[in-house]
């Protein structure tokens, strides 16, 4: 007998639907085979479901049984087809009841006992099925959570195998898992430290507050033990809480990558700090089932790389693209496939490799070759990609204890929300998001300036000979201003900040 079942396994973060067809021929020697380019994982998958199901108190059926999962073409990974496996051999026994498996989706692992284990994907595998107008999902318990985040599904999750067919039979039925809400679960990220922690360096966090705003790109230049890496790590503090949307996007990805947590959804901003001698692949993506790298869990959220100079240059050259698209395209043998990658780059390096050029009290004791050859690692193409370039200057020691507080994080991220919402009116109706994202055209089609501050324009652009990237970039910078001063006309004060964050030859 014959039975057909539906399941998904991804490309990308793509969600693609494969039937799991089954075959039980009546006679023959008993062997399982599978078909429909498997990988090893999925061929393995024979061993697991007749254990899981002998151990569910069923007879493994003593015949010759063929699986082939459709379409042929699309490689197999991975051990969520245990479940569809076994439930089409139940039904083509007739074991199970036939009549649920045109309106759903099967996926999961099989333990030897029959319980089933938590797999990546879901959530793309669930928006698939949504699209595909396939009413009912059946997958691992710790699976439900992500899943529930797609409407109009019915969602069933599992403990074992032996619930599943219960509920085929119609014996005893499995409650259908409720929908969750995504609002309700967002939150801030926990960083390590508050800006009010960090005492004096009211220039860098000003650049900072203005990069959560905007979405801008940042680099933190100063010498050691000024506190880069502490303000970098405070960072997520201030940022603003995510969108509907970009919570869904944001745990697909981390489902597909199998990094989701218990909470099985990503419900603040990600920081991904991936140290310099991540490789490039680690980095940017790929492998032969090409999985994403740092910089598509970065999206929209922050990709911090400390100690920036010292990442490989080949693999900051590779930042290139996805700075700019904010998508990476990985090739593979079969075409190639794009992931995600809109973060915000925070970068913080030392001046020279002592760290203490231009030093107000220490000497640089660096060769000018060695300086000269630090500052090369870091390409123009990738600083000329950063909107803010800020100098972290030292404070005297003595002093530290003196300089009171600063400002907390919750009250420096009420006027980034705030000005968050003023881009978000302005850009309705297109894809942008933040200020950081704008293109010349849109820069030219949405940011007003007064007089003044044209005229300070024209005048920075002869007396500091600007490039005309460095043109639109202090427009941007100057528009982010503007929405955290709450104007609507880019004034000539505003202007005037956002020059002090350019790139200054040295
Ligand atoms: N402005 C500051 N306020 C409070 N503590 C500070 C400040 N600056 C530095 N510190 C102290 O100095 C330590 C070192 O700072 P941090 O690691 O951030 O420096 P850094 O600029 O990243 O240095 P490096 O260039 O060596 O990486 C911090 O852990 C903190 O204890
Ligand atoms: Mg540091």
């Amino acid at each position: 007998m014959l039975a057909k079942v539906f399941s998904g396994t991804t490309i990308g973060l793509d969600g693609v639907l494969i039937e799991v067809e089954v075959d039980v021929a009546g006679r023959g020697f008993p062997t399982v085979t599978i078909v429909g380019l498997p990988s090893k994982a999925v061929d393995e998958a024979k061993e697991r479901v007749r254990t899981a199901i002998v151990n569910t108190s069923f007879e493994m059926p003593d015949s010759r049984i063929t699986v082939n999962l459709a379409p042929a073409d699309i490689p197999k990974v991975g051990s969520s087809f245990d479940l569809p496996i076994a439930v089409g051999v139940l039904a083509a026994s007739g074991l199970v009841n036939k009549e649920l498996l045109a309106s759903s989706v099967f996926i999961g692992e099989l333990s030897l006992e029959g319980k089933l284990r938590k797999i990546p994907g879901v959530i793309s595998v669930a928006m698939m099925a949504r699209a595909k107008k396939i009413k009912n999902i059946f997958l691992p318990i710790e699976n439900a959570k992500e899943a529930a985040l797609i409407d109009n599904l019915q969602i069933f999750p599992l403990y074992s195998l032996s619930d599943l067919v219960l509920h085929l039979n119609t014996i005893k039925l499995i409650s259908q898992y409720e929908p969750v809400s995504i609002e309700d679960i967002a939150s801030t990220a926990l960083s390590a430290f508050d800006f009010a922690d960090v005492k004096g360096q009211e220039h860098a966090k000003r650049a900072l507050e203005i990069a959560a705003a905007g979405f801008h790109n940042v680099h933190l230049k100063g010498p050691p033990g000024t506190g880069k890496t502490m303000l970098s790590r405070a960072f997520p503090s201030i940022l603003p809480p995510m969108t509907r949307e970009e919570m869904l996007e944001v745990s697909r990805i981390f489902s597909v990558a199998g990094l989701l947590s218990q909470e099985n959804l990503v419900t603040y901003r990600p920081y991904r700090s991936p140290h310099h001698t991540t490789s490039r692949i680690g980095l940017i993506g790929g492998g032969t089932n090409p999985t994403p790298g740092e910089i598509t869990l970065a999206h929209r959220g922050v990709l911090f790389l400390d100690e920036f100079p010292e990442f490989p240059r080949s693999v900051l050259e590779s930042l290139r693209q996805p700075i700019e698209d904010g998508m990476v395209t990985i090739s593979r043998a079969s075409g190639s496939l794009t992931f995600p990658s809109r973060f915000l780059l925070l970068a913080a390096s030392n001046p020279c490799p002592c760290g203490y050029l231009g030093h107000p009290k220490r000497h640089c004791r660096c060769m000018p070759g060695s300086i000269l050859r630090y500052k090369k690692r870091l390409s123009g193409p990738i600083l000329d990609r950063i909107d803010l370039h800020v100098d972290v200057f030292p404070i005297d020691e003595a002093k530290l204890t003196e300089i009171s507080d600063g400002e907390k994080s919750e009250d420096v991220r009420v006027r980034v929300i705030k000005a968050r919402k003023r881009q978000h009116a302005r850009f309705t109706n297109t894809k942008l998001v933040a200020n950081g994202e704008m293109q010349n055209t849109d820069i030219k089609k949405f940011c007003h300036l007064t007089p003044e501050a044209i005229e300070l324009l024209k005048q920075a652009i002869s007396r500091l000979s600007l490039s005309a990237r460095s043109y639109f970039k202090i427009i941007k910078v100057a528009q982010t201003i503007a929405d955290l001063s709450e104007k609507n006309e880019i004034e000539v004060s505003f202007v005037a900040e956002a020059l002090q964050y350019r790139a200054k030859e040295e």
